[in-house]
């Protein structure tokens, strides 16, 4: 008789977005002379930059013809595009990056989520509390964690992120072997500080622990002291991996396009304490499980580095922060504590309230979509997220209905 893996047992029934897309449908369904605004999942709603979709075309060309025509790409990208990264993502902000040490994907989400599966089953996990919710689910499938127990699960050192800390966890006082950190965060949009980066490069060295750096939204950072990469802080090579993704800062989501650095000074320890190269253990499970990003797709995503690239992709960011903007200060002149939007598309709000029973006040009342803080984990019950990816007229309509609810 065929068995399940029972560590799906312990997942919540649907995955965060998927409970929140049948609710809205549902609502839809039932309500469709009322048109719903979306400020929930992160999703863009503004087209490709042109330079990406010039390049995405004459890329199609070549592969209708014999001679330009190309099969099976390397599985870790092409050198186009990992050199076009290197330069500019990394040698550009003084961070000691080879284009070998990146491995192009088709999601941060995806690389976030299989990461995990080269480390032992017995590790100890160190979690933010909100978080983006692959993190903690995956290593559920994997076995790595006990019950759900009031919320939590059994085995993961949660990182809490609350209004005392400024949403920005604090370093655990026991040792842990896994570290996911996101900033600007997922869903919070708080930054952390240069200090604060250097201490958490600090502990994971002192315990030979590996950070998971998730920093798919760093192109909305425009606090100049804010580090991009985790790689800007001394000695981080040795210790961090980092997920970057083309959807948020050029609109990638439906393309996909994204990439893991994955450093050669990076190493993690078998049972007898002998080191191992964690970028070769990465790039076997990478070149054995998937077999690359179309080229059409690396070729759009290269020409972000163009010089009109990199002016579209700025007006792109520039445009959903000034949704997120507007957003805060509304929701601020209502009287509810925000933080996130100045340097990141999210903005947390501190409702105070069941942040199931606000997301329904504003499907219910208010015809808009927000993602209620609970669905990221214990500490995030009190608050909702409010996504600035839509347009300038849905951002303000939306404004406006939330107000008219909340007053009522
Ligand atoms: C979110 O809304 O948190 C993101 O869109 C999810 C994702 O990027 O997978």
């Amino acid at each position: 008789m065929i068995r399940i893996n029972e560590n799906f047992t312990k997942l919540k029934a649907s995955y965060l977005f998927s409970d929140i897309a049948k609710r809205v449908a549902a609502y839809a369904s039932a309500h469709p002379d009322k048109p719903i605004i979306r400020l929930g999942i992160g999703d863009v709603t503004e087209p490709l930059p042109p330079a990406c979709v010039s390049a995405l075309h004459a890329a199609t060309d070549e592969m209708a013809a014999r001679d330009t025509f190309r099969g099976y790409g390397p599985e870790q990208g092409y050198p186009f595009l990992r050199e076009a990264i290197a330069a500019h993502d990394y040698a550009a902000r003084g961070c000691a990056i080879e284009a070998d040490e990146i491995f192009v994907s088709d999601g941060a989400k995806c690389d976030s989520g299989n990461i995990q599966e080269i480390f032992g089953a017995d590790i100890r996990l160190a979690i933010p509390d909100p978080v983006y919710p692959v993190y903690v689910d995956t290593n559920v499938m994997a076995g790595r964690t006990g019950a759900n127990i009031d919320d939590r699960y059994e085995g993961i050192t949660y990182l809490d992120c609350t209004p005392a800390n400024r949403y920005v966890p604090a370093i655990p006082d026991t040792p842990t072997d896994l570290i996911y950190l996101c900033f600007p965060n997922n869903p919070t949009g708080a930054v952390a500080t240069r200090d604060q980066l250097a201490a958490w490069v600090a502990y994971a060295r002192e315990h030979r622990a590996i950070i998971l750096y998730d920093s798919a939204y760093e192109a909305f950072i425009r606090d100049p002291q804010i580090p991009h990469s985790i790689y800007e802080i001394e000695g981080a090579r040795e210790v961090a991996i980092e997920f970057r993704s083309f959807s948020k800062i050029a609109g990638f989501t439906g393309t996909r396009c994204a990439y893991t650095v994955v450093p050669k000074s990076l190493h993690a320890y078998d049972s007898a304490g002998a080191p191992h190269s964690v970028h070769a253990l990465w790039n076997r499970r990478h070149t054995t499980k998937f077999n690359g990003v179309a080229y059409p797709i690396q070729r759009a995503a290269a020409a972000v580095y163009s010089a009109e690239g990199q002016q579209q992709t700025r007006a792109l960011t520039e445009f959903y922060l000034g949704n997120a903007k507007l957003i805060r200060s509304r929701l601020e002149s209502l009287g509810l504590p925000c933080i996130g939007g100045d340097n990141a598309p999210y903005i947390w709000i501190n409702t105070g309230t069941d942040s199931w029973a606000f997301f329904d006040k504003l499907l219910n009342e208010a015809q808009v979509v927000c993602t209620p803080g609970a669905g990221f984990g214990k500490c995030g019950e009190g608050h909702v997220r409010i996504s600035a990816f839509n347009s300038r007229e849905n951002v303000e309509t939306a404004l406006d209905r939330i107000a008219k609810a909340l007053a009522s």
